[in-house]
C-alpha cells in the first residue's frame, strides 16, 4: 500500500485541534498558555496532565506520557500509524495525499472502496428491517427475550436479513452495485441455475463484523429456526473478510481497552454483546473457537504493551483447547493471558442473563493465570482413584509448577492447590517440583497437532523465561515457533544482522545496546563477539563453543544478503529492541515494584520510544 506523504501529515499536525481531541477523554481547563487537566492516561485526583495547543503536543507530569496527536490517538485508540493518521484526517478533514501510486493499486482502492460502501448500504439496509419491519417483529421480541436492550443492539448495528430471495439484491442494484461485486462481498450467492443472483442472507439476525474502525467487512448470521441445521452462517472469505483476521467487537472495545489495559475475549457474538451491556467495554468475540495467531496478534495491540488478555471461553472441551493452544501461542509474543473460569456448560451471555452482570465481573477478578488453569485441569482430570492416576497428574502438575520462579508466591499457591488435592505433604510435592527436569524448551513445548490434545506439557507466559539456544539452527531460516521468545529472537538476529550489513551506523548500534535488550543469553555473548569483531565477525571463534560459533555464523552470512539495508530500518530495528527492553523492565516492575525502576519512568520511555518510532515511519511515509 502506498504511504502518506510527509508533507500531507504535516498538514494534518497542524489542522488538528489538540484542546478539542484531547477534550474527548478528559476536561480540560485553560491555565496561560496551556490547558490542563486529569490525565486520561493513569488515575489522578489533581491534574499533572497539560496540552499545548500551538505546538499541537500533550504532556503528562504525573506518568511522563506525551506527544503529538498522532501519538495520542495510537495510544488512547490503540490503533497503528496508519490507522491513527486516517482516523484523524476523517475527524479534521483533511485529504491525504499519497506517494505516487501505480495504476493498479489505485484500481484496487477504488474496488475495496466500492466494496465496503456496499456493505455499509447493507448494514443500514437490515438494520431498518429489524427495527421497522413486521416481518422481524419476532426477532425483536427474541432479542428483548435474551434480555439485549435496544441500546446495545442499535450501538452494534444488529439487524435482520428479510425472508425474500432477492431483496438486498434488487436494492443494491438500483443504487447501482453490480452483481459481480455483491458476489465479491459474501452478499449473494449464484443461483443454482447459473444466472442471476440470490441473497446470501435470509431470514436471520446478522451481526455485522467490523474492522478496529467501524468499517462493516462481513456479517455473522443467526437463524431463529430450530430445525435449521446451521445456527450461524458467516461471510465466506473473500477479497476483504478474513475471519481468522477479525474480532467481532474491536471497533466498540479498543478505546476501552487501550484505557483498562485489558481485553476480554469471548467466542460468541451475543457474549459480546451481553458482556457490553453488562458495563465490560472492552469484549470482544472471537466468533468460534480456533483462536488464531491474528487474532492474538490483535488482542494483544488492543490490551496494549503492558496489558493483559483475559479469555473467557466456554466451558466446553473446545473452548479449553482454544485456551491451551492460546496459552502456547502467547508465549512466543510477550502477551500475558489470563483465564476466566466459567460454569460448566453456560457461556457469559447466560451467565449474565442468569446471574446479572456482577457474576461475571467476579469471575474476571478471579482469573488463572495460565499454569494455574493448567495445573487445575490436570487435578480435575486426574484419575484420583488409583496410585497410578495420582502418580501421573503429580508428574504432570510437578512439571508445570517447575515453570514458575522458584520461592514465590505464586508456586508456593500452586503446591498447596495440588498438596490439597491429592491429599500429599506440602514438602512432598515442593520436592518433586524440585525434582523436575529441565529440559530444552523446543522439546517442553511440542506444536499441538491440528485438532489433537496439547496436553498440559507446557509454561507459562508471564515472566519470561531465556532460550538457552540449544537446539537452534544457525540459519535464519529456524521455525519462528521453535521456543519461549522466538519472535524477540529472530527480531534480534535480524538487527545484528543489519547492523553488520551497515558499516559504520550499524556498529554504532552495536555500541549502543546493552545485555538488556537481549531476551536470551546467548545472543548477549554474540553481541559482544560482534562488537568486539565487528569487520572479521568470523574471527576470534572459540572452536569449542559450537553454539556461538554457528549464531554468529548464521547472521554473518545473512548480513551479506542485507547490504540494501536502509538507515530507518536500522532505527525501527533498534526501537523495537527498545521497545521490548521496556516491556520487559515493565512486566518485572509489575512483578517486584521495589526491584528496578518506577513503572512512571518505564511508560515515559515507552512513550518515547513510541513518538520515535512515529518520527521513523513519517519519515519513510
Ligand atoms: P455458540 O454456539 O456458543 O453460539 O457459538 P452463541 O454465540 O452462544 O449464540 P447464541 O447465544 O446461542 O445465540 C459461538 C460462536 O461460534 C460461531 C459464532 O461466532 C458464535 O457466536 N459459530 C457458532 C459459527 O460461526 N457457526 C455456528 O454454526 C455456530
Ligand atoms: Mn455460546
Amino acid at each position: 500500500m502506498a504511504r502518506y506523504t510527509q508533507a500531507s501529515i504535516e498538514r494534518l499536525r497542524e489542522a488538528v485541534d489538540m484542546v478539542d481531541l484531547v477534550g474527548t477523554r478528559t476536561d480540560l481547563r485553560r491555565v496561560g498558555s496551556r490547558w490542563v487537566g486529569l490525565c486520561p492516561f493513569h488515575d489522578e485526583r489533581t491534574p499533572s496532565f497539560s496540552v499545548e495547543a500551538d505546538r499541537g503536543l500533550y504532556h503528562c507530569f504525573g506518568c511522563g506520557v506525551g506527544g503529538d496527536a498522532i501519538a495520542f490517538v495510537r495510544e488512547t485508540e490503540a490503533l497503528d500509524f496508519a490507522e491513527a493518521v486516517e482516523a484523524l484526517a476523517e475527524r479534521y478533514r483533511v485529504e491525504l495525499e499519497r506517494e505516487s501510486e501505480s495504476a493498479e493499486e489505485q484500481e484496487r482502492r477504488r474496488r475495496r472502496g466500492r466494496l465496503l460502501a456496499l456493505l455499509e448500504r447493507t448494514t443500514a439496509f437490515y438494520e431498518r428491517y429489524l427495527w421497522d419491519s413486521q416481518e422481524a417483529a419476532h426477532a425483536r421480541d427474541y432479542l428483548a427475550g435474551r434480555g439485549f436492550a435496544e441500546e446495545t443492539l442499535r450501538a452494534f448495528r444488529v439487524g435482520w436479513a428479510p425472508a425474500g430471495w432477492d431483496r438486498l439484491l434488487t436494492g443494491a442494484r438500483r443504487d447501482g452495485f453490480s452483481l459481480e461485486e455483491l458476489l465479491a462481498a459474501g452478499l449473494a450467492q449464484r443461483r443454482r441455475s447459473g444466472d442471476g443472483g440470490v441473497d446470501r442472507f435470509r431470514e436471520r439476525i446478522v451481526f455485522p463484523l467490523a474492522d478496529a474502525r467501524g468499517r462493516v467487512l462481513g456479517f455473522g448470521a443467526r437463524t431463529l429456526d430450530p430445525d435449521e441445521p446451521a445456527k450461524y452462517i458467516n461471510t465466506a472469505e473473500n477479497e476483504i473478510f478474513h475471519k481468522g483476521r477479525q474480532l467481532f467487537g474491536i471497533d466498540k472495545a479498543r478505546v476501552a481497552a487501550a484505557k483498562a489495559a485489558r481485553v476480554v475475549a469471548v467466542e460468541g457474538y451475543t457474549d459480546a454483546l451481553a458482556l457490553h451491556q453488562a458495563g465490560i467495554v472492552e469484549t470482544v468475540a472471537i466468533m468460534g473457537t480456533a483462536l488464531t495467531d491474528h487474532q492474538l496478534a490483535e488482542l494483544a495491540r488492543a490490551a496494549g504493551g503492558e496489558g493483559v488478555v483475559y479469555l473467557a471461553l466456554d466451558a466446553d472441551s473446545s473452548g479449553q483447547q482454544a485456551m491451551l493452544r492460546a496459552a502456547k501461542a502467547a508465549e512466543d509474543r510477550d502477551v500475558e493471558l489470563r483465564v476466566v473460569q466459567l460454569p460448566d456448560g453456560r457461556d457469559p451471555a447466560e451467565l449474565v442473563a442468569d446471574d446479572g452482570a456482577e457474576a461475571i465481573v467476579g469471575r474476571l477478578d478471579g482469573a488463572l493465570s495460565v499454569v494455574e488453569f493448567a495445573v487445575r485441569r490436570v487435578l480435575a482430570e486426574a484419575a484420583l482413584g488409583t496410585p497410578e492416576g495420582r502418580d501421573r497428574a503429580l508428574a504432570q502438575a510437578r512439571d508445570l509448577i517447575a515453570e514458575t520462579p522458584a520461592r514465590s508466591a505464586r508456586r508456593d499457591h500452586l503446591v498447596q492447590l495440588v498438596a490439597d488435592r491429592l491429599d500429599l505433604p506440602d514438602d512432598y510435592v515442593v520436592t518433586a517440583v524440585a525434582q523436575a527436569p529441565r529440559r530444552p524448551p523446543a522439546e517442553r513445548r511440542p506444536q499441538p497437532a491440528a485438532g489433537g490434545d496439547p496436553g498440559p506439557d507446557w509454561g507459562d507466559p508471564g515472566p519470561e523465561r531465556e532460550w538457552d539456544g540449544r537446539g537452534a539452527p544457525a540459519a535464519s531460516e529456524r521455525a519462528p515457533a521453535a521456543g519461549p521468545g522466538a519472535a524477540a529472537l529472530e527480531a534480534e538476529r535480524i538487527f545484528l544482522a543489519n547492523c553488520l550489513a551497515s558499516g559504520p551506523p550499524g556498529r554504532d548500534y552495536l555500541e549502543r545496546l546493552t545485555d538488556d535488550h537481549f531476551s536470551a543469553d546467548v545472543l548477549r555473548r554474540v553481541h559482544a563477539h560482534l562488537v568486539a569483531h565487528f569487520d572479521d565477525p568470523l574471527e576470534g571463534l572459540d572452536q569449542g563453543d559450537d553454539q556461538l560459533g554457528s549464531l554468529v555464523a548464521g547472521i554473518a552470512l545473512s548480513a551479506e544478503d542485507r547490504r540494501d539495508t536502509r538507515a530507518s530500518d536500522l532505527q525501527m530495528g533498534f526501537l523495537t529492541l527498545e521497545q521490548r527492553r521496556i516491556d520487559r523492565a515493565i512486566r518485572h516492575a509489575r512483578h517486584d515494584p521495589e526491584a528496578g525502576p518506577a513503572l512512571s519512568e518505564l511508560a515515559a520511555a515507552r512513550q518515547q520510544v513510541r513518538r520515535d518510532m512515529d518520527a521513523v515511519m513519517g519519515e519513510v511515509s
